[in-house]
């Protein structure tokens, strides 16, 4: 059975599905650093095994940030994405209650526009907002 959980601070399951998804996983600390700074996460389970997750971050009334979006690779296309996606909007929701001018960010990678456009996605440019930057500058920031 599918179920989802919300908040779940678990780091072998959120490193375990960044390696499924191919993006390597943090040393644990670092995990459990982000882990615990997420304003709000969601958990998708098929039994006891995590399938899915997906987690805002911001500052949790003005501007709030999906991240982590990730369905292990033999259960996407089944609609876990559009759960996490789903489950995701709705505290969003919550929160745009009491901030109507609440911004939700987030950076698709090459490829996955597509997906969150059936979310209402659009690129910062396409909303006349300007670009979208990454730092990638090799400066060390003292
Ligand atoms: C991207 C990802 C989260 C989508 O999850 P999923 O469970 O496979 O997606 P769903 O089955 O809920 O798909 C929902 C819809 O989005 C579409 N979709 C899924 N991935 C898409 C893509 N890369 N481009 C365009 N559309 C896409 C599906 O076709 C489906 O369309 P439909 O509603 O018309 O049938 C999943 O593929 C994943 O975890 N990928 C690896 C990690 C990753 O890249 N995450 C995104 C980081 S920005």
């Amino acid at each position: 059975m599918i179920t989802v959980k919300e908040n779940v601070l678990n780091v072998d399951e959120f490193n375990s599905l960044y390696d499924a998804v191919g993006w390597g996983a943090y040393e644990r600390e670092v995990s459990l650093k982000a882990l615990q700074n997420t304003f709000y996460s969601v958990s998708i389970y098929d039994g006891d095994s995590i399938i899915g997750y997906g987690r805002l971050i911001g500052d949790g009334i003005c501007f709030l940030y999906i991240h982590d979006v990730m369905v292990l690779p033999e259960y996407q296309s089944q609609k876990i994405g559009t759960m996490i996606m789903k489950n995701l909007l709705q505290k969003v929701s919550t929160v745009q209650k009491k901030n109507p001018s609440l911004r939700l960010y987030l950076g698709a990678s090459l490829g996955k526009e597509g997906f969150y456009r059936k979310f209402g996605f659009l690129s910062r440019e396409e909303a006349g907002l300007g670009s979208g930057m990454i730092y990638q500058g090799e400066e060390k920031i003292d």
